[in-house]
């Protein structure tokens, strides 16, 4: 087993693989151990992880081909470089257009049990075939993508291997989705320092830690392995604008979740600004000044939203918390493979 591990991360020069729970097409379970703090990641029982479904995976998911203008992958608007987010307000897709939220990042929404700032998708398999035909995005029919890879050697002779069978939609989002799951963040300071490392966090950090769990009242939605209680809520942010983006309830139909969006996970967050679902808090000190005052008062604002009063050097030493606790040393810093020809 561990000899078929070491191939398995040559293969696809992803060594962080090496701590994900995997299993085999084979359906043999292989229990190594994920990140420090974090459980292993959720795999879907008919889309087990393979080293070449991964590496298939990668190179669709930083090819522009899957777009009409051969210029835009997944990786324009979810870059590692940019904390697996784009750096911008908004994204933007084909021929420069622009959409009315900002791209959240790919880091661990392997663990998220729906997708999309509203929870519009429940898995990455079904999320995965969105930006690909989103006139704004990607701007592709499935039919057509499929006809454009279908015509490429290297993508067909690999779907064959993986799939036995020429490119298809269904092949295309289980790659991709397989791909993402490798795209994790763990052993974080933060981590280490709970695991009893007591050298792990700065004192400022370990100062802004107990105002994160405690004063700050951070941790009432940021909960859990992956800072995110994978719910919808709405924190008062663009709730001043006349036409807001509705976000959860638009999906679940349901007044209560007016303005309310998925809580992020706050992990390596320090690299993925702007923040919010409409990207308009610049730096992480602007998204506790949001917090401070209470949000954008509103008729839905949550329950556990409201004023707190903490000193200016707090406000700091939150923020340092994220910054330093919250980015590992093991950031998944993917560069683009050579893509098939
Ligand atoms: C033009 C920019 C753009 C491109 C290209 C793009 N995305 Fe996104 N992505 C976004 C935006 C914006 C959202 C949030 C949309 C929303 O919530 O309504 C998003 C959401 C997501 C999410 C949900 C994350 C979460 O935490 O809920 C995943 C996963 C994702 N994209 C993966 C992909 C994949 C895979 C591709 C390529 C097939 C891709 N994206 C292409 C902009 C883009
Ligand atoms: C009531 C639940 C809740 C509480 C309490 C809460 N958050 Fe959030 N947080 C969210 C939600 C939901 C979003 C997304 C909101 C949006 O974009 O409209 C978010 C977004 C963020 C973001 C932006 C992430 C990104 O990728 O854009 C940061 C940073 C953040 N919160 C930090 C904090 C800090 C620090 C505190 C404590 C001072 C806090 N949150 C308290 C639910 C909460």
């Amino acid at each position: 087993m561990s000899l078929l591990l070491r191939c398995f991360c040559r293969a696809s020069h992803l060594p962080s693989l090496a701590m994900i729970g995997l299993i085999l097409a084979t359906s043999i379970a292989i229990s190594a151990d994920p990140p420090l703090g974090l459980p292993s990641v959720p795999v879907p029982s008919d889309n087990p992880m393979t080293a070449e479904k991964i590496t298939l995976g990668k190179q669709l998911y930083f090819d522009g081909r899957l777009s009409a203008d051969n210029k835009v992958s997944c990786a324009s608007c979810h870059d590692p470089a940019k904390g697996f987010s784009n750096g911008d307000r908004f994204a933007t897709g084909v021929e420069g257009k622009k959409g009315g939220r900002s791209a959240p990042t790919v880091i661990n929404t392997a663990y998220g049990s729906l997708q999309f700032w509203d929870g519009r998708a429940k898995t990455l398999e079904d999320q995965a075939l969105g930006p690909i035909q989103n006139p704004i995005e990607m701007n592709m029919t499935l039919d057509a993508v499929i006809k454009k890879l279908n015509g490429i050697d290297g993508y067909k002779t690999q779907f064959k291997k993986v799939f036995g069978t020429d490119v298809t939609s269904d092949g295309i989002a289980k790659a991709i989705a397989a791909y993402e799951r490798t795209v994790i963040s763990g052993n974080a300071p933060y981590d280490k320092f709970k695991a009893g490392d007591t050298k792990a966090l700065s004192e400022a950090a370990q100062r802004g830690q107990k105002l994160f769990f405690g004063k700050a009242h951070c941790s009432a939605c940021h909960a859990g392995p992956n800072f995110s209680d994978n719910s919808f809520h709405n924190v008062g942010v663009g709730m001043d604008k006349k036409d807001f983006d509705k976000g959860r309830a638009e999906i679940s139909k349901l007044s209560g979740d007016t303005g309310a969006f998925k809580t992020p996970t706050l992990r390596e967050i320090a690299k993925s600004g702007p923040y919010f679902h409409d990207g308009s808090a610049k730096t992480l000190e602007e998204v506790v000044d949001h917090y401070l005052k209470g949000g954008i008062p509103n008729e839905w604002l949550d329950e556990e939203i409201f004023n707190i009063k903490i000193a200016p050097g707090e406000k700091a030493d939150l923020v340092k918390f994220m910054t330093e606790g919250l980015s590992s040393p093991d950031y998944p810093d993917h560069k683009a493979p050579e893509l098939p020809k």
